[in-house]
């Protein structure tokens, strides 16, 4: 720790060095000029941040508000950017800003879908069109991506995020930012991005949302943080700050994350914002006595921006006269939201053109890129030979979620109009003689008065689609849930449909992996689409037709039982792992003996697997993998590891196979993961056709937050291996010497 905390002293030293030597920027230089002229109330306004329009225009004219949420209208942004501009003593700018988290009004997957895609690619290309989209209607500022490691699908948010592994976190982090952001800031398509929540929400205990987490600083390192560092590295604008406490202190007072870890160790230089109200929030934690304290609390722990407590406009000027917060903090903060709002060219170009968006909106490459990302976000989990429905004429489609045009844009879908959104069963009908029976109106519906109908209507048909899942609202922010199975009679009804006899294919369309252990016995292929936005429809009728076939694959565990939670692929072992010997519960004799049953880590019930692996998804073709080899099995810590081996494309579609490389640290100063993943890619072969794939790993990417809280490679034995997903694979061995 103390060897930790000198490093962290001369990074700090050096960094202050730098500044001092260090020529002064344009930007750097204008921001100096403007804040030398700034009286208090004004610097305090700028770090205010109020949700609304038009009717903060007195605000903007006093220079009481820095920037606005949740207004998309261009008319009245123009409205209150005049009044900032042309009429508040200084004339800076308003920051607008909203929530665009999969699209604007072209609705991309749920952030969870997009992580299926393994593809940083479509990613970074669906962020762009976002920006684009969002931009053309006055918004400059996008409260995403959301970084959050989520390991309980109890926890709603587990949509907005990448699931439960740090790498692919980082690699779609990374890619969202750059999207959004593109070349250059000072761009009028430029979207600034706000990597959030700062830090451990997704940890939440019980799934429960904004509740207590208990992470280490070991585990904040090595899982938790390296997506906010790969993303603070790209260059993302803004961060905001968690709901949570963490070891009880609340993101938005925590001076060790928001300055030590973020500014001093990570040399980030960008705007800090709170969380909505999250700092008034601290005094309901019980860390701060009231509204005062809390602005006093959080400026002082290193937040810029205060959204919606109001507690900065109110009491930072007396809390600067009475000496507990300094001017120097003041105008740290004020310095970097002045400094963003020059970067994107605020000042020059400060309004929107209000026709815009109008030529903007729904273009038509936009909603071929989102149909692209929803095909390859879907994932397949079941396949007995039925899918694709090539050679079927007349198909039933049933189930609430195959025509509900708003529910399958899923959460933070705010400005997505379901008039836009192309259904599955609209998108079916292109292709199929359709039967068309709902069954139920919507996914909590437990009236089962039409099943009977339902069921005639399958016989009559050559296939039956079910599409069953969640409502848009049971997922996302506040929406967790304690039991993950379907809701209503949704199973009920595929269970019903089966009985017809005729193929069954489910599509789940859920903004979190639910318990569907029941239903797969229940149908004969299912798909699983995270709410798959504006283009869902074809997306899906195209991966049922066979036009195109699934490569999704799970960014998220799916468990048996919402009791395994929280569980993923990527924990440390217990003393007694699992030794494949489960004595379940149905094992047990009456009156038996107090054994201890194996004495290994499972359940009785649902023992010690999970329903499907990490990185799991079938595809309508079949891929083998050839043994890997490494290039050398020694290797020191300036190597690169080099992992080649065969794919091949065994079956009769042309397909893409997402290729994991996964590593295991055999023997660590600290216990370390069974398996992390360290390299993905997606490979596209003909029928027949193999390829050799090489993976390329630097040794340097072992590093880890050791014993002695060091990043270092520790020499040793590792592990690796190449699969199709986390728990499959011939284990290869090396070593780093
Ligand atoms: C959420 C944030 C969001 C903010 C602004 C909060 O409730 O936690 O993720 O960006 O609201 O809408």
């Amino acid at each position: 720790m103390k060897r930790f905390l000198n490093a962290i002293m001369l990074i700090s030293v050096l960094a202050l060095a730098s500044c001092s030597t260090e020529p002064k920027s344009d930007i750097d230089r204008k921001v100096d000029e403007l804040l030398s002229k700034m009286t208090l109330h004004e610097k305090v306004g700028q770090m205010n941040q109020l949700s609304g329009g038009a009717w903060l225009v007195d605000q903007a004219a006093k220079g009481e508000v820095g920037s606005i949420l949740n207004c998309v209208d261009p008319a009245e942004i123009n409205a209150v950017q005049k009044a900032a501009v042309e009429e508040s003593r200084l004339g800076i700018p308003i920051l607008v800003s909203r929530d665009v988290i999969h699209g604007f009004r072209t609705i991309f997957p749920i952030p969870l879908g997009q992580a299926a895609t393994f593809d940083p690619a479509i990613v970074e290309k669906g962020a762009r069109i976002a920006a684009v989209e969002a931009t053309a209607s006055g918004v400059r500022w996008t409260f995403s991506p959301m970084l959050d490691i989520a390991r309980d699908p109890r926890w709603g948010r587990v949509a907005e995020g990448s699931g439960e592994d740090p790498y692919l976190d980082a690699l779609m982090g990374v890619a969202m930012v750059k999207g959004y952001q593109g070349d250059d800031l000072s761009d009028p398509t430029s979207l600034a991005a706000c990597i959030k929540h700062f830090v451990g929400y997704g940890a939440a205990e019980g799934g429960r949302d904004y509740n207590t987490t208990m992470i280490s600083e070991r585990s904040l390192r090595n899982t938790y943080f390296p997506a906010f560092k790969a993303t603070a590295e790209a260059g993302a604008a803004t961060l905001m700050t968690s709901f949570n406490e963490i070891d009880g202190i609340p993101s938005t007072g925590n001076k060790w994350l928001l300055k030590d870890i973020l500014r001093d160790e990570w040399g980030w230089d960008g705007m800090v914002v709170t969380d909505w109200n999250s700092a008034g929030e601290m005094i309901a934690h019980g860390f701060s006595r009231d509204l005062k304290h809390t602005a006093e609390q959080a400026i002082n722990a290193g937040v810029d921006m205060d959204m919606m407590s109001y507690g900065f406009i109110q009491y930072v000027e007396e809390l600067v006269k009475e000496g507990k917060v300094s001017e120097k903090e003041i105008d740290r903060a004020v310095r970097n939201i002045l400094k963003l709002k020059f970067e994107l060219g605020l000042f020059e170009n400060p309004y929107v053109d209000e026709t815009a968006s109008a030529k903007i909106d729904y273009a038509p490459e936009h909603l071929e890129a989102a149909k692209q990302c929803a095909i390859e976000s879907a994932v397949l989990i079941k396949n007995d030979g039925v899918l694709p429905l090539s050679g079927a004429k007349t198909i039933l489609v049933t189930g609430p979620l195959a025509d509900a045009p708003y529910e399958q844009m899923g959460t933070w879908a705010f400005d997505g109009q379901k008039e836009h959104t192309v259904t599955p069963l609209a998108a079916l009908r292109q292709e199929y003689d359709v039967i068309w029976e709902p069954g139920l109106d919507y996914s909590r519906d437990k009236d089962m008065s039409d099943f009977a109908k339902v069921r005639r209507a399958a016989s009559r048909a050559d296939a039956a689609v079910v599409f069953v899942g969640e409502e848009a609202i049971l997922s996302g922010e506040a929406h967790s849930l304690s039991n993950l199975n379907l809701q209503g009679a949704q199973s009920e009804l595929i269970a019903e449909v089966a009985k017809a006899g005729k193929p069954v294919v489910a599509v789940v369309i859920a903004g979190r992996p639910l318990t569907i252990e029941r239903d797969l016995a229940n149908c004969d292929a299912m798909l699983y689409s995270f709410h798959p936005g504006t283009m869902g429809g074809p997306a899906l009728a195209d991966l049922i037709k066979g036009k195109a076939v699934p490569s999704g694959k799970l960014p998220m565990t799916f468990l048996r039982d919402a009791g395994q939670a929280p569980f993923y692929y990527n924990h440390n072992n217990s003393g007694r792992p699992c030794n494949g010997t489960e004595t379940l519960l149905n094992d047990i004799p009456i009156a038996a003996g107090q054994t201890s049953l194996g004495c290994t880590s499972y359940y009785l019930d649902t023992g010690y697997g999970p329903l499907l692996p990490f990185g799991y998804g079938l595809s309508y073709t079949t891929f083998e993998y050839g043994k890997p080899s490494v290039e050398k099995a020694e290797l020191g810590r300036d190597d690169v590891l080099k992992v080649s081996f065969e794919l091949k494309n065994t079956g009769k579609y042309e397909g893409t196979e997402v290729a994991q490389l996964y590593v295991q640290d055999k023997v660590g100063s600290v216990v370390r993961p069974v398996r992390e993943l360290k390299r993905f890619e997606r490979v596209t072969l003909a029928p027949g056709e193999s390829r050799t794939v090489t993976f390329e790993l630097p040794v340097s990417e072992l590093a880890f937050w050791n014993i002695d809280m060091e990043y270092v490679v520790e020499p040793g034995d590792f592990r690796l291996w190449v699969a199709g997903d986390s728990a499959s694979g011939t284990p290869v061995d090396f070593i780093v010497k």
